[in-house]
């Protein structure tokens, strides 16, 4: 495979000495697009939906996702209780949503969810957002510390998908996309092998 060197112009890969600098490092991660999710779960007669971004595909078989929650989230804890949660994938019209369930001065309890069309997940009764993108159904299985993060290890038991383009995350700011194809390569034995988490 054709490798290119580091490219020496000002915009050009490097990490020089200078972006060691802490605030250099944190522009850089902020640059891996994510997409944005609020996670929701019921316990009882606690229910609780919180924004989040750092949630990802660990494994395909079994199908596993992970989310990093900070320490001492309420959403942690709330659905460890539970033993299940949502995740609903928000849509790029769900801006709003994803400010207002990370929000430290909304409700509590099912008056946050006041604001939003939902309904309760048939099974687990946490609350799906009506518009998402796609939705759901998690039993965490394993937590694991992280810096000042906890990475939340769940099965996805149930899912499915519904229409609209993805609200993502880059950059420090939310953004909606026109998705179109881009020229890419790839072996086959690539695809068969399942390289990427969800082929
Ligand atoms: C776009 C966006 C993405 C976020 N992603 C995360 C995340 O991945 N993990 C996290 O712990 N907080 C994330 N937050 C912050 C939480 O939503 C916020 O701190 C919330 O109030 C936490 O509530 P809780 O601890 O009561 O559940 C995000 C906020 C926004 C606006």
């Amino acid at each position: 495979m054709k490798t290119t060197a580091p490219d020496a112009s000002a915009s050009g890969p490097r990490c020089l000495e200078a972006a060691v600098d802490d605030r250099l490092r944190r522009a850089a991660v902020r640059r891996l697009a994510t997409g944005v999710t609020v996670l929701t779960a019921v316990h009882g007669d606690r229910v609780h939906g919180t924004t989040a971004s750092a949630v990802t595909a660990v494994s395909r078989d079994p199908l596993l996702i992970c989310v990093c929650l900070r320490t001492g989230s309420a959403f942690a804890e709330l659905a460890a209780q539970a033993g299940r949660f949502a995740v609903n994938v928000l849509s790029d019209r769900q801006a709003p949503i994803a400010d207002w369930f990370a929000d430290p001065d909304r409700p509590a309890g099912y008056g946050q969810f006041a604001p939003v069309d939902w309904e309760p997940d048939p099974d687990s009764g946490a609350p799906l957002l009506r518009g998402a993108v796609a939705w759901l159904d998690c039993r965490p299985t394993a937590s694991h510390p992280g810096g000042d993060h906890s990475i939340l290890l769940a099965e996805v038991l149930c899912g499915s998908a519904g229409v609209g383009g993805p609200l993502l995350g880059f950059d420090s700011r939310l953004h909606g996309v026109e998705l179109r194809d881009v020229a890419r390569r790839r072996a086959p034995a690539t695809a068969a092998a399942g390289i990427t988490t969800l082929d």
